[in-house]
């Protein structure tokens, strides 16, 4: 088979009429461009009943749509490579030949069974430009290529995928929600989910999700005191990503322990799995029983606003966790059997737009190799030992004792959790945890978002 076509369909709107629903640009915090003549609709009432408007304001992401102007007009702009399409509410956007070319909606290039373009790569031109282009009926564009290929434009395909020209161009990643960092304040307003909810309906699924991609961290109440709930939870939102400990695991005290979490001392301040160089992203742990002494306190801090402290506090410091690689390192063998895993990455990891994208941080699986010049060693340890000032500090770090029946979720990539030590044998403390990765948890979001006629993608506005 020449292609490996998803299952999946896709229903994207072509609606009866000419009003077809789409999220506005103006819910979507988008407020540079000037957006002309929209028709906003009410917004969903049963949206609004199951209260995914309320309490959190979902960044870049809303609730509700607005009517697609119909194609007043549209004009071939051969210098500069482009279509220029003029709604009917007066705004104007434009759209690269080569882009539309490549995006031909017709069976030949594109299978919408499995939501994917299927022409051959070798086929595009690069110079592909129109013969004629035409508005059809208000509602779509027609397009006869030079080639004599032909494609079809819909209004509401068009409208979303909408570009911004360079003068007007703001970078608004259409997949993700922009993180909000917190420190200790957030003890105050607790993200929270009831795991009841959460497990019948919808609409507290995608709550929960949004409020995890924002914050890091929501506690889940309500959950059973009895093993297999992580399993039932990860289950409802897609799968466990299974690692060298198993897929789901269990934290009590045990004889000859494979992890450090194991033991009953204190665990420092970390993130699980270092040296997984595609580390579960989604981490849950589940109090089934608690210690009754002083201890198996719960620490969690968030490590994007500590790197931001550091990055404004200390430059230099931030500079160096951000490029100096570290060796992570983990040994031994568990129910998967024997493991050793090695990955050198920085402390705080930055993507290509400098932004923090994963934290590594523990001090048991960090390795004693450490392959960087004998002279840079000291300053590494200085600006370590500053970020984890930031880290611990109360002002940042919540610190709170779980309850039976109570699930911790949190990012696995920016927030680092930990536990105060207790006594074992005085009573058992009992954990059960397991992970989901972001890809899976993102796309729950992203298909209860459809489903209650959300936009999970990036919506840019009208240019004059
Ligand atoms: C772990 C862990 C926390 C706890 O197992 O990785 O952080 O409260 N456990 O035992
Ligand atoms: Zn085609
Ligand atoms: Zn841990």
């Amino acid at each position: 088979m020449m292609y490996a076509l998803r299952a999946a369909t896709r229903t994207v709107g072509r609606a009866a009429g000419t009003v077809i629903l789409q999220p506005t640009s103006a819910s979507l915090g988008l407020t540079r461009l000037p957006l002309r003549g929209v028709v906003t609709s009410k917004p969903n009432a049963k949206e609004v009943d199951q209260g995914l408007d309320k309490s959190v304001k979902v960044q870049g992401r809303g609730v509700r749509m607005q009517a697609v102007p119909g194609i007043a007009d549209v004009t071939m702009k051969h210098d500069t490579g482009m279509l220029k399409l003029s709604w009917s509410t007066g705004g104007n956007n434009i759209y690269p030949y080569v882009w539309l070319r490549d995006n031909c909606q017709c069976p030949l290039c594109f299978h919408s069974g499995s939501s994917s373009r299927v022409y051959l790569i070798e086929e595009l031109d690069l110079n592909a430009r129109p013969r004629r282009a035409q508005v059809a009926d208000g509602r779509a564009v027609e397009v006869e290529w030079t080639d004599g290929h032909f494609s079809r434009f819909e209004a509401s395909w068009l409208l979303p995928r909408a570009f911004q020209s360079a003068e007007n161009y703001t970078r608004t990643p259409s997949y993700k929600l922009a993180p909000q960092p917190w420190g200790s304040e957030l003890m105050e307003n607790l993200p929270r989910a009831s795991f009841p909810e959460m497990m019948s309906d919808d609409s507290a699924l995608l709550k929960w999700s949004q409020q995890l991609e924002i914050f890091g961290f929501v506690m889940v109440n309500g959950a059973p005191a009895e093993p297999g709930q992580v399993r039932r939870l990860a289950d409802r939102i897609a799968f466990i990503k299974k690692t060298h400990y198993g897929e789901d695991f269990t934290v009590i005290v045990k004889d000859d322990p494979s992890n450090v979490a194991y033991l009953s001392g204190p665990l420092q301040l970390h993130a699980d799995l270092p040296y997984y160089q595609y580390k579960p992203g989604v981490q849950f742990i589940h109090c089934i029983k608690q210690y009754e002494g002083n201890g198996g306190d719960s620490l969690v801090t968030d490590g994007l606003h500590a790197a931001n402290l550091l990055r404004e506090i200390h430059p230099q410091k931030y500079q160096i966790l951000t490029s100096t690689p570290v060796d992570w390192f983990d040994e031994g063998s568990d129910e998967v059997g024997e493991f050793l895993k090695v990955l050198q990455l920085p402390m705080i990891c930055t993507d290509s737009y400098g932004d923090v994208c994963r934290i590594n941080f523990s001090q048991p699986q960090r390795d004693s190799f450490f392959d960087i010049p004998a002279e840079d060693v000291a300053a590494w340890y200085d600006a370590m030992k500053t970020y984890h000032q930031l880290l611990a500090d109360p002002e940042n770090c919540l610190h709170f004792k779980m309850t039976p029946g109570t699930i911790m979720t949190f990012d696995n990539l920016r927030i680092l959790h930990g536990r105060t030590a207790y006594l074992s044998g005085y009573s058992a403390r009992h954990i059960e945890g397991c992970y989901v990765d972001w890809d899976e948890v993102r796309s729950r979001r992203h298909v209860l978002e459809k489903k209650f006629g959300m936009s999970s993608r990036r919506v840019v506005g009208q240019e004059e």
